[in-house]
């Protein structure tokens, strides 16, 4: 794959149906990939409330529950779903490459 902006995260394998992984990427957080029923999603891995790494948590009804306090983002789209979380997760755009997750590297701020 010839394309600089995308990033290999994993294989698809390595996150479990309803699971959730810790992965580094050179010059990004620490991202959390998820698996909903064979559909893959990227977040930031550390909690927008505190110093809990999500993937820690619990996935639930397309939902990941902080291991810390108990906050909930929706996975798709980072919302906050459940106090004490007030800002949004950070999501990445997935592309998937035969059985390969990778994200698009996101535009420098
Ligand atoms: Fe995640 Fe508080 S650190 S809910």
């Amino acid at each position: 794959m010839s394309d600089e902006s995308l990033i290999r995260l994993c294989g698809s394998g390595d996150v479990e149906p309803d699971g959730v992984i810790a992965v580094e990427a050179p010059g990004l957080p620490t991202l959390a990939v998820f698996n909903l029923d064979g559909e893959f999603f990227v977040t930031d891995d550390l909690c927008t409330h505190g110093a809990a790494s999500l993937a820690d948590g619990f996935v639930e009804d397309g939902q990941i529950e902080c291991p810390l306090h108990a906050g909930r983002f929706c996975i798709r789209t980072g919302a906050p779903t459940e106090a004490p979380c007030e800002e949004p997760l950070r999501t990445y755009e997935v592309v998937r490459s035969g059985d390969d997750v990778l994200i698009r590297r996101p535009p420098q701020p």
